[in-house]
C-alpha cells in the first residue's frame, strides 16, 4: 500500500477506490419497495468522500495497520459518510433548504419524492451504526462501542442535528461571532471531527496524540464550513454541483455574511495554520496526509 509520504494523489485514488467498493456492496440494493434506490443514489457516485479519508488518514497516522484496525477503519469511514449523506439528503428537503441540485445530480426528493427521501435518510444513518457493529468480525467490541458512541455524539442533538436545529432557527437573524461559531462547529464541524477521532479510536492512539489530532480536527472542522460560506458565494453552481447563492437568498448568517469575503477567508486560513501546528506537535510519525487533506479543506474550489 502506497504511503501518502511517497505520493498523496496515489494514495488517496487508491483509499477512494476501497470506500466507493466498499459503500457499492455494503448499501443494500435489495431494500423493500425500491428504498434501495434512493439510498444509493444519495451516496454513490459522487461526492468528495472527504470523512472517509479523513478516518483513514487519522488511522494511518500511527504507521500501517494490522487486518483489524484496518477493517475498522474501512468501516468507520464509511458510516461517517453514510450520516454525511442522509444530512444532505434531509439538508435539501423543501422543509430545510429546498434545494434541488447536490453532487451534480437532482436531489433525492426531486427525484424520488419527499416520503422516499426521508425514509431514505432514515435509512442510511441506521446503516451507519450497523456498519460499526458487523458479526464475528476481528474488531474487539470495545473499539466497536467505541466508534459508535462517537458517532452518535456527533450526528445528534449536540452535534450535526443540533447544529442544523440552530441554522434553521436563524434565518433572518444576525448571529454573534460566537454564536455562528457554535452553529458551524455542530453542523459541520463535529462529524469532521469525529471523522479524525473514529480513525484514532481504529488505530489506538490515546494520550497527547490524541488531543493534538481532536484539535486538528476541530480547526479543520471549523475552516471547512467557512469555506463552505465562501464557496456559496464566490463559485458557480456547475462547479460545485448545488446551487450557488442559496445562503443570501435564503437568508442564512454565514461566515461572509458576519465578516465579509476577505475576512472569512483569511479566518479559514488562520484555522488551516491552526490545524497544521496541532499535527506537527501531536508526534505522530506518519500525519502527510491529514496535512495534505487540512490544505485541500481550504483550497478547494467545490
Ligand atoms: C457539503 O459537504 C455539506 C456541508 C457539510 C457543508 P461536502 O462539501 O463534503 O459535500 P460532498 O460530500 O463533497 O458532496
Ligand atoms: C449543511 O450545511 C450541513 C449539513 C448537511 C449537516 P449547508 O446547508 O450549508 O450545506 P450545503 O451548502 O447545502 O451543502
Ligand atoms: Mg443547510
Ligand atoms: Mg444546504
Ligand atoms: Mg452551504
Amino acid at each position: 500500500m502506497t504511503s501518502p509520504h511517497d505520493n498523496f494523489a496515489l494514495w488517496c485514488s487508491q483509499e477512494l477506490a476501497r470506500v466507493e467498493d466498499a459503500l457499492t456492496l455494503w448499501i443494500a440494493a435489495d431494500a423493500p419497495a425500491n428504498l434501495g434506490e434512493p439510498m444509493r443514489y444519495a451516496v454513490l457516485d459522487g461526492g468528495k468522500r472527504l470523512r472517509p479519508l479523513l478516518v483513514l488518514a487519522a488511522a494511518q497516522a500511527a504507521g500501517s495497520l494490522a487486518a483489524g484496525p484496518a477493517e475498522a477503519a474501512l468501516r468507520a469511514g464509511c458510516a461517517v459518510e453514510l450520516i454525511h449523506a442522509y444530512s444532505l439528503v434531509h439538508d435539501d428537503m423543501p422543509c430545510m433548504d429546498d434545494d434541488v441540485l447536490r453532487r451534480g445530480k437532482p436531489t433525492v426528493h426531486v427525484q424520488f419524492g419527499q416520503a422516499q427521501a426521508l425514509l431514505a435518510g432514515d435509512a442510511l444513518q441506521a446503516l451507519a451504526f450497523e456498519l460499526l457493529v458487523p458479526e464475528g468480525s476481528a474488531i474487539p467490541d470495545a473499539v466497536q462501542a467505541r466508534l459508535c458512541r462517537q458517532l452518535a455524539l456527533a450526528a445528534g442533538y449536540n452535534g450535526m442535528a443540533g447544529g442544523q436545529a440552530i441554522d434553521l432557527a436563524s434565518v433572518g437573524k444576525q448571529l454573534s461571532r460566537e454564536q455562528l461559531q457554535q452553529m458551524h462547529k455542530l453542523k459541520t464541524g463535529a462529524l469532521l471531527q469525529a471523522s479524525v477521532e473514529m480513525g484514532a479510536t481504529c488505530a489506538g492512539i490515546q494520550g497527547a496524540a490524541l488531543v493534538a489530532l481532536q484539535q486538528y480536527g476541530a480547526a479543520l472542522g471549523l475552516a471547512f464550513q467557512v469555506i463552505d460560506d465562501v464557496l456559496d458565494v464566490v463559485a458557480d453552481s456547475a462547479t460545485l454541483g448545488k446551487t450557488a447563492g442559496k445562503d443570501a437568498d435564503h437568508g442564512k448568517p454565514t461566515y461572509v455574511s458576519l465578516m465579509g469575503l476577505q475576512a472569512a477567508r483569511d479566518y479559514a486560513h488562520e484555522l488551516l495554520a491552526e490545524a497544521q501546528q496541532a499535527l506537527a506537535g501531536s508526534g505522530l510519525p506518519q500525519t502527510a496526509a491529514l496535512a495534505a487533506l487540512a490544505d485541500m479543506v481550504v483550497r478547494r474550489s467545490h
